[in-house]
C-alpha cells in the first residue's frame, strides 16, 4: 500500500491530468485535495476527451475509488453536469464519494465573484471559488453534511442569507431568498446524498486495507495562496502537505510526491513571470498545424502566457513539496527548437540572489540563462526515457542536477500512452 500525492511543480496547467489519468490505472482510490471547478484536468484516452473540474481523474478505471475531498469547495450543479458527461461516455460513477466535510458552492458565491470581477478584481475564473472560500473562513457556509439534515441547512441558511444580501447590497440586485435556496438544498439532497461519506473515516479504511492512494493536486505551488505569488494566487493549498490536512490523516504518511512540470514554462492571469518571452522561438511552443495550440486553459480558455523553463521556481517548489519524482510534460513541444534556455538563477539590482523573492521582487528580477543545444527530432513515439535523442537526455539531465530530484516521467505527447518511462 501507498500514499502518494501528486502536485503541479509551477504555475499550473502542467499536465497533471494526463499523469493521474496514468497513475489511475494503478491506484485504488483517487483523491481531489483542494480548490473546485476553477481548474481543469485534460484527459485524453480511449473513452475520449475529457475536461475535469471536479470528478478525480481515477473515474476511467473501473476498479478505482474516487472521493471528492474536504478541501474543496464544490459547486453542486456543475458537478452533475460533469457526471452526466461520464455517464454519457459509458462510465460508471459508482465509485465516486464526496466528503460530508466539503463545502457547498452556493449561487450567491459565483455571483459575488462575478460583481467584484465587473468592478476591478484580480482576473479570477469568476466561478466564486475565491468567495466560496471566504465564506468557509468566516464560517457562514453549508458542507456536504447539510444535505443529510436538511434542518440543519435550513437554519444555517436563515444565518447567512441576510450576511449575503447585506454584502450585495451595493450591487443592486435581487436579494436572495432562504426559500428559494433551501429548494435547490433539496434538490442536491437527492441527487449526491448517497454519495457523501464521512472522509476520516472512509480513508482510515482504505489507509487500513493497504490500498493505494493517490492525492490529486489542481494548479500548481506557485500559486498557492500562501507560498506562491500573492494576490496573484487561488484560495487554497495546491500543495504536497494540504493532503494529509484534506484527507485528515498524518503528514508523516505520505510516501511518495510526485511534482508535474511543464518542460518550459506557461501561465495564465495576472502576476510576475520572469522567464516570459514574446514572439519568436517561444511561439513555436505554442504549436501549429500538426502540433495544435493547446496553450490556453483547461477552465478560462485564456491563452497561456509563455516562457523558458525556470530552476529557481522549480527549486523553490521542490523545497516545499519535496518531490521523489518529477514528470516533466510537453517535451515533445520542443523538438523543434535548435536551442533551448533553460533560466538558472535571478538577479535582482544587478546581484545573483539565493532567496527565491518575493512577488514584487519576482516582478523585477533578470532570468539568468544557460543555452543548450536542442534535438530537432520527434520524441512522440519514444516511451523509454534512455531512447530519447541525447541532447533531450542532456536537458533532462541539467533540470535533475540543477533541481536535485530525478525525473521518473517525462510527456511526448497529449495521450495516456505518450509517455516515456525511466
Ligand atoms: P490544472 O489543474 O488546471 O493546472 O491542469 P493540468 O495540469 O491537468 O493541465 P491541463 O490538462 O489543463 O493542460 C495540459 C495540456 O497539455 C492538455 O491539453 C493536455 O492534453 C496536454 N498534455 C499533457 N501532457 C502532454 C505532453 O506530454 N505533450 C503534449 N504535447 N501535450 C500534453
Amino acid at each position: 500500500m501507498s500514499i502518494s500525492v501528486l502536485v503541479g511543480a509551477q504555475w499550473g496547467d502542467e499536465g497533471k491530468g494526463k499523469m493521474v489519468d496514468y497513475f489511475a490505472q494503478q491506484s485504488d482510490l483517487i483523491v481531489r485535495f483542494q480548490g473546485g471547478d476553477n481548474a481543469g484536468h485534460t484527459v485524453i484516452n480511449d473513452y475520449g476527451v475529457f475536461k475535469l473540474h471536479l470528478i478525480p481523474c481515477g473515474v476511467f478505471n473501473k476498479d478505482c475509488q474516487c472521493l471528492i475531498g474536504t478541501g474543496l469547495v464544490v459547486n453542486p450543479d456543475v458537478l452533475f453536469e460533469e457526471m452526466q458527461q461520464i455517464v454519457e461516455a459509458k462510465l460508471s460513477l459508482a465509485g465516486l464519494k464526496i466528503s460530508s466535510k466539503a463545502h457547498i458552492l452556493m449561487p450567491y458565491h459565483q455571483k459575488l465573484d462575478e460583481l467584484m470581477e465587473a468592478s476591478g478584481g484580480i482576473g479570477t475564473t469568476k466561478r466564486g471559488i475565491g468567495q466560496a472560500y471566504a465564506y468557509k473562513a468566516m464560517r457562514k457556509s453549508l458542507r456536504f453534511e447539510d444535505l443529510l439534515n436538511l434542518e440543519n441547512a435550513k437554519k444555517k441558511l436563515e444565518n447567512i442569507v441576510p450576511v449575503v444580501n447585506d454584502q450585495m447590497a451595493s450591487y443592486q440586485i435581487e436579494p436572495y431568498t432562504v426559500a428559494g435556496l433551501f429548494e435547490k438544498c433539496q434538490v442536491w439532497a437527492k441527487t449526491f446524498a448517497d454519495m457523501i461519506v464521512n472522509p476520516v473515516a472512509y480513508l482510515h479504511e482504505q489507509i487500513d486495507a493497504d490500498k493505494n492512494i493517490l492525492f490529486e493536486g489542481q494548479l500548481g505551488a506557485m500559486k498557492d495562496i500562501d507560498l506562491g505569488i500573492f494576490p496573484y494566487v487561488t484560495s487554497s493549498n495546491p500543495i504536497a502537505a494540504y493532503a494529509a490536512v484534506s484527507g485528515g490523516f498524518p503528514a508523516k504518511k505520505i510516501d511518495k510526491v510526485i511534482g508535474v512540470a511543464k518542460a518550459f514554462s506557461s501561465a495564465v492571469g495576472a502576476g510576475p513571470f520572469p522567464t516570459e518571452e514574446f514572439g519568436g522561438t517561444i511561439d513555436i511552443l505554442r504549436g501549429t498545424g500538426e502540433k495544435p495550440d493547446d496553450e490556453f486553459g483547461a477552465r478560462t480558455g485564456r491563452s497561456r502566457r509563455l516562457g523558458w523553463i525556470d530552476i529557481p521556481v522549480l527549486k523553490y517548489t521542490h523545497a516545499i513539496n519535496g518531490y521523489d519524482e518529477l514528470a516533466l510534460c510537453k517535451i515533445d513541444k520542443l523538438d523543434d527548437l535548435p536551442e533551448i534556455k533553460i533560466c538558472v538563477d535571478y538577479k535582482l539590482d544587478g546581484k545573483l540572489i539565493k532567496e527565491f523573492p518575493n512577488t514584487e521582487d519576482l516582478e523585477k528580477v533578470e532570468p539568468v540563462y544557460i543555452t543548450l543545444p536542442g534535438w530537432l527530432s520527434d520524441t512522440t513515439k519514444i516511451r523509454r526515457l534512455d531512447d530519447l535523442p541525447d541532447n533531450a537526455k542532456k536537458y533532462i539531465k541539467t533540470i535533475e542536477d540543477l533541481v536535485g530530484t530525478t525525473v521518473a516521467y517525462v510527456g511526448v505527447g497529449p495521450d495516456r500512452e505518450d509517455l516515456a518511462i525511466r
